[in-house]
């Protein structure tokens, strides 16, 4: 029991200054953009510990998505964008699996990007000559005239409000191929809600087909193979039409 307490007030002290701060940072960002409250909340959680910022199980979760990105047929010579790649969690997985240049992750968070790139150093990466990129909303026009055979977001679209995620389909024939493969994890619930201080979305599944269905997209929730319990679900996102024209 009294182990228990202790344990308790250990973890209250833990989390009460980040839920403050976290608060009053919400506040501050009311007339922001999402994305803009969203990149300072990332900055702080970077200060405090980059591995765990982006959600923690560095090694596991990192791995893990590039072995769903395999079942669902990637392949070396496939070029990836990795759509809020962090600090490269999954990036330093996909980079030495994908030929030399065909790895792009795009995030929000300078703070974050530049732990990726130390990351990416220490694992002697760069010859592989990733790109990466901060990117200030979804409108990809960091990325002109590129297109991707492969698309992955990893814990994103499940930090995203319904607009964001519409102006990301909205956007999206810029540089997903035809023939392209986007494999994204969101949390799944019976109503469309957000968390306490907006940091997390939950989406009804029919929900984000029919936003799909507005853009041209085929969305489907797919088996997560390898990962029993997960909290977030994933969606494979293609387009309906594979000749849709990419410009
Ligand atoms: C929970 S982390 C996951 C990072 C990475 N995908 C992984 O699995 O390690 C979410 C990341 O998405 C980024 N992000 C959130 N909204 C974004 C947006 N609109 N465009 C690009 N990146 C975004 C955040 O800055 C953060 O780095």
């Amino acid at each position: 029991m009294k182990h228990t307490i202790s344990r308790i007030i250990r973890i209250l002290f833990k989390t009460i200054p980040y839920r403050v701060y976290m608060y009053f940072l919400w506040r501050k960002h009311k007339n922001s953009s999402y994305a803009a409250y969203y990149a300072a909340a990332m900055k702080r959680r970077t200060k405090l510990d980059p591995k765990t910022a982006i959600g923690g199980k560095w090694e596991f979760m990192g791995k893990h998505q590039v072995d769903l990105q395999k079942l669902n047929g990637l392949l070396p010579n496939h070029t990836l964008l990795d759509l809020g790649c962090g600090s490269l969690r999954g990036g330093l997985h996909f980079i030495p699996y994908l030929h030399s240049g065909n790895y792009t992750g795009i995030d929000i968070s300078k703070e974050i990007l530049d732990a990726g790139n130390i990351f990416l150093k220490e694992k002697q990466l760069e010859g592989k000559k990733p790109t990466l990129l901060l990117v200030k909303n979804l409108q990809f026009n960091e990325l002109p005239g590129k297109t991707f055979d492969r698309m992955n977001a990893q814990s994103v679209l499940s930090h995203m409000p319904v607009e964001d995620i519409e102006e990301l389909f909205a956007n999206l024939h810029k540089v997903l191929k035809p023939t392209g493969v986007f494999i994204a994890t969101f949390f799944e619930d019976d109503t469309y809600h957000p968390s306490a201080q907006m940091l997390n979305f939950h989406y009804p599944l029919q929900m984000l087909v029919d936003l799909g269905e507005k853009y041209g997209l085929n969305i489907i929730k797919i088996q997560d193979k390898g990962y029993k319990n997960r909290k977030q679900k994933v969606m494979k996102i293609t387009w309906k039409d594979q000749t849709v024209t990419t410009s």
